[in-house]
């Protein structure tokens, strides 16, 4: 019997798709204005002519299959259809035609998903791009989009990609995990929400911290709802996935340059703009690189409330991360300068983590302190009763 993993079965699937192909175009179908069931019909009887013409054993089951598969070649995105269309699977990560992992529940696992060649990956990441004007190549071989749900999409090809076309795609989820849903998961205690409530609504600026996946932007938008209704917010992404609850929302987008390397919009251009509209506070959704000057002075300079979010494994870490990214973008200032425009604008780090189960939790909640001595000072203000902070047993002599 033929599975998916099956060469076989990939090459009939090749063929079938080549002659559904040529018998749209005898009959003149036009693939963009036919309704899905009128196509869903012709893929049937398609695929149950090729079937009986080339004599192929095929179980009912099976054709059923090829028939689905081959209607989500010619108007979805392939094989990835069934895992978009699966809830529970938050990333889909294709490593080249036959390796494909998901995410679910925070676990990385192999799924037996295949895509026929490297080919068909490319052609299903151009499908992906199309709507867009966007264009995957040699040249130019990276690409940032957004599927018409909202999931946000990498890609990068050969030459660059060594293993073949690489397709990481995280997807759009809007059962938006509430406060209450992280309390209840033991995400956070109710304690720490209610810490988190009283920064927010006290106009503290906040940075959450965490690694690739660990919900930084969950809690961002959790948080969002916190902001007291009468105020104006402006929020700027490098591609727009924070949906805030709040009603009065400006959202702005950062932009690449053009296939002619011009047009650029920086979330250092857009913190530039969003400071002319007249905002109570600004949100960016992640820090990477020279807008950390602009967000620190934003913070510092009566958009007090302001949020986002940085890449970093502890609050000591991110701390780092803010000087470096301060001296590496040209904030031509000595150590303790630094250190003091961090301590003047920066109040709160929310530290996130992933176990190695998968679970996502709320490790620490860090606060900056000036003192005498120094810019800040880091005291803790909440620690996961799930984690231990206890010091490493000291070495015996
Ligand atoms: N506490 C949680 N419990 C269960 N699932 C969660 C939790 N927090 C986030 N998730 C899920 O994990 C996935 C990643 O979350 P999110 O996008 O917020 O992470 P991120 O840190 O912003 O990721 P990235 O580093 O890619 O920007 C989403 O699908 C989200 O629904
Ligand atoms: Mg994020």
């Amino acid at each position: 019997m033929a599975t998916r993993i099956d060469e076989d079965y990939q090459q009939l699937k090749k063929s079938v798709h080549i002659y559904l192909i040529e018998r749209l175009d005898e009959e003149g179908v036009e693939v963009e204005k036919a309704t899905r069931e009128s196509l869903q019909a012709f893929v049937q009887t398609a695929v149950g002519q090729y079937i009986a013409n080339h004599r192929i054993p095929l179980a009912t089951p099976d054709q059923t299959m090829l028939a689905r598969e081959t209607l989500d070649e010619i108007v979805g995105f392939g094989p990835l259809e069934p895992l978009l269309a699966d809830d529970q699977i938050n990333d889909i990560l294709v490593n080249g035609a036959h390796v494909v992992f998901i995410e679910v529940a925070g676990v990385l696992q192999k799924v037996q998903t295949r895509f026929i060649d490297d080919e068909h990956v490319v052609r299903i990441i151009r499908r992906i791009l199309a709507p867009l004007g966007r264009r995957i190549d040699e040249s130019s071989p990276m690409v940032d989009a957004r599927l018409p749900d909202g999931s946000r999409v990498n890609a990068i090809v050969p030459p660059i990609a060594l293993d073949g076309p690489s397709l990481s795609i995280r997807k759009f989820s809007n059962k938006h995990l509430s406060a209450t849903d992280l309390v209840n998961s033991g995400a956070m205690t109710s304690e720490c929400l209610d810490l988190l409530v009283s920064v927010v609504e006290g106009r503290r600026n906040l940075l959450v911290s965490g690694g690739t996946g660990t919900g930084k932007t969950t809690i961002l938008n959790m948080l969002s709802q916190y902001i007291p209704k009468d105020e104006r917010v402006v929020t700027i992404e490098d591609s727009a996935e924070l949906q805030l609850n709040h009603p009065h929302i400006v959202r702005l987008e950062t932009r690449p340059a053009n296939t002619e390397g011009s047009g650029k919009v920086t979330a250092r251009d857009l913190i530039v703009n969003a400071l002319r509209m007249r905002p109570d506070r600004v949100i960016v959704g992640e820090v990477r690189s020279g807008e950390i000057i602009e967000l620190l002075q934003a913070m510092n300079t009566g958009h007090e409330g302001s949020m986002s979010t940085i890449h970093s494994n502890s609050a000591k870490d991110a701390l780092v991360r803010i000087e470096t990214l301060l001296a590496v973008n040209g904030y031509d200032a000595g150590e303790r300068a630094i250190g003091r425009l961090i301590g003047s604008s920066l109040d709160i780090i929310v530290q996130l983590s992933r176990l190695p189960n998968g679970r996502r939790l709320i490790s620490e909640v860090v606060a900056l302190k000036p003192t005498m001595s120094d810019p800040y000072r880091m005291e803790s203000l909440y620690r996961s009763p799930d984690l231990d902070f206890s010091p490493p047993a000291e070495e015996p002599v």
